[in-house]
C-alpha cells in the first residue's frame, strides 16, 4: 500500500489548525499510520530540503521549520502521493484552488502550512529520515471493506 510523508509547518501549528487539517485526510479516506509533533533541528530541516540547498530560499525555510514545533505524520492509501498533494493544492497559496488547505488557509509561499512528499520515491526517502519502523502502525480501519 502506498504512503507519503506530510508536515504540518509551524504556522499550522501555530494557527490551531492541526485538527482541520487531519479531518480533512481522514474524511477523504487515506489512513494515518503515524503522527508525532516535534521540534525539528537544522540538521532534520537541511536533510529534509536538501534538494533546495542552492534556493535562495533555503535558508529561511530551514529557519522556518526549525523556529516552532511542527506535526509529522504518515498516511496510507491508493494513490495516497498524488491524493494528498491534491488535498494540498499548489505551493503558492494564492494561486491554489478554494476548497484545498492552502487555497483556503494558506497566507503565501513562505507560509503554505503543510509539506507533502511529492513523488513515491520522494516519499519513501522522507518517511525513512522523519520516522523509524517502529514508529508506523500497520492497521486496516474496520470500515474499509465498505470503501473497496
Ligand atoms: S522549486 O524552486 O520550484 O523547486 O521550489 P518549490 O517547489 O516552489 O518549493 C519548494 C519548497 O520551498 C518552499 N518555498 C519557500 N519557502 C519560504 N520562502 C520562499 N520564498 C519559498 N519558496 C518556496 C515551498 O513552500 C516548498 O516547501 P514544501 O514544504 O516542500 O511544500
Amino acid at each position: 500500500m502506498e504512503r507519503t510523508f506530510l508536515m504540518i509547518k509551524p504556522d499550522g501549528v501555530q494557527r490551531g489548525l492541526v485538527g482541520e487539517v487531519i479531518r480533512r485526510f481522514e474524511a477523504k479516506g487515506f489512513t494515518l499510520v503515524g503522527l508525532k509533533l516535534m521540534s525539528v533541528s537544522k540538521e532534520l530541516a537541511e536533510q529534509h530540503y536538501d534538494v533546495h540547498r542552492d534556493k535562495p530560499f533555503f535558508k529561511g525555510l530551514v529557519d522556518f521549520i526549525t523556529s516552532s514545533p511542527v506535526v509529522a505524520m504518515v498516511w496510507e492509501g491508493d494513490g495516497v502521493v498524488a491524493g494528498a498533494r491534491t488535498v494540498i493544492g499548489a505551493t503558492n497559496p494564492l494561486t491554489a484552488d478554494p476548497g484545498t488547505i492552502r487555497g483556503d488557509f494558506g497566507l503565501n509561499i513562505g507560509r503554505n502550512l503543510i509539506h507533502g512528499s511529492d513523488a513515491v520515491e520522494t516519499a519513501n526517502r522522507e518517511i525513512n529520515l522523519w520516522f523509524s519502523e517502529s514508529e508506523l502502525v500497520n492497521w486496516t480501519p474496520a470500515m474499509k471493506p465498505w470503501l473497496e
